[in-house]
């Protein structure tokens, strides 16, 4: 175990610095033919998250040697650092493929356990989202912060759907269906990074996804509770992002977003 010093400034930089050179990689190949391989029916992945994940891995560690990794497409061992980069090298892999235009580049970084730094960028938009902890949320360095409505019916929300949709009927598909009669309008980008930071930054009211992973929620969790939102689980308790679900607001439609989820919850999967 490292020791952990106080100073983010070095790490935000390496941060950030990573964020834009993979940044600049996915835009190189944006609307270009790509090798596409399939890690489940519907689980894709393409030569660019490869290549896109091996420049934030040489970054980092060429940085911070001492540093763990924990990255989508990759197994790096840990070493038991008090640092834990967590890294999506792209997050809406579908859409990229595609060649449809919302999709990022995902880091965050754990220091002791606890979010301290998330960049998310979208290369094509030219939009960074960046936060640490305490210092606000900014969207090109210019500060964000949540939106003000407070009605749920009033609310404009996102979500997304798990690759297993086919398989598995814990698929969010109830959720969608309840939720989408409660709410001004509900949309699936195709980026949960991005949702959060939508999220952030009040384009989106809330935001609410099953069986995510820590590299999809790092980041953007911290950048929403940096522009003054809430993020929790399903119960409307402690988000943990290894827990592979969120739910993320302006605060205010918070308790009436958790309470519609958990009539789902409840009345079609047997949930407490
Ligand atoms: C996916 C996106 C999508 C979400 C999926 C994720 P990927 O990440 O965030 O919005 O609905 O659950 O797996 O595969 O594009 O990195
Ligand atoms: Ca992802
Ligand atoms: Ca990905």
């Amino acid at each position: 175990m490292n020791t952990v010093s106080n100073d983010t400034n070095e790490l935000f930089q390496t941060a950030c610095d990573a964020a834009r050179h993979a940044g600049t990689i996915l835009k190189k190949h944006f609307g270009k033919q790509k090798e596409i391989s399939y890690k489940g029916r519907i689980d894709l992945v393409t030569n660019v998250d490869h290549a896109s994940e091996k420049v934030i891995i040489d970054l980092i560690s060429t940085r911070h040697p001492q540093h763990d990794m924990i990255t989508e497409e990759s197994y790096i061992e840990l070493k038991g650092s008090a640092y834990r980069w967590i890294i999506d090298p792209i997050d809406g892999t579908v859409n990229y493929a595609h060649d449809f235009p919302v999709f990022a580049v995902s880091i965050g970084l754990e220091i002791d356990g606890s979010l301290e730094i998330g960049v998310v960028y979208n290369p094509i938009l030219e939009e960074f989202f960046s936060a640490r902890k305490g210092r606000g949320a900014f969207l090109n360095d210019v500060p964000i912060s949540v939106s003000e409505t407070d009605e749920l019916e009033k609310s404009f929300l996102a979500t997304g759907f798990p690759y297993d949709i086919k398989e598995d009927p814990y698929n969010n598909l109830a959720h969608y269906n309840h939720i989408i009669m409660k709410a001004q309008g509900l949309r699936r980008i195709g980026s949960a990074a991005l949702d959060l930071c939508y999220c952030a930054m009040g384009r989106f009211d809330g935001f609410w996804e099953i069986k995510l992973f820590p590299w999809d929620t790092a980041a953007g969790a911290l950048i929403v509770t940096e522009a003054g939102g809430i993020v929790t689980n399903l119960n409307g308790g402690t988000l943990s992002i290894y827990e592979k679900e969120i739910v993320a607001t302006n605060g205010r439609i918070h308790e009436q977003l958790v309470r519609e989820i958990q009539v789902v919850e409840r009345r079609e999967y047997g949930k407490e």
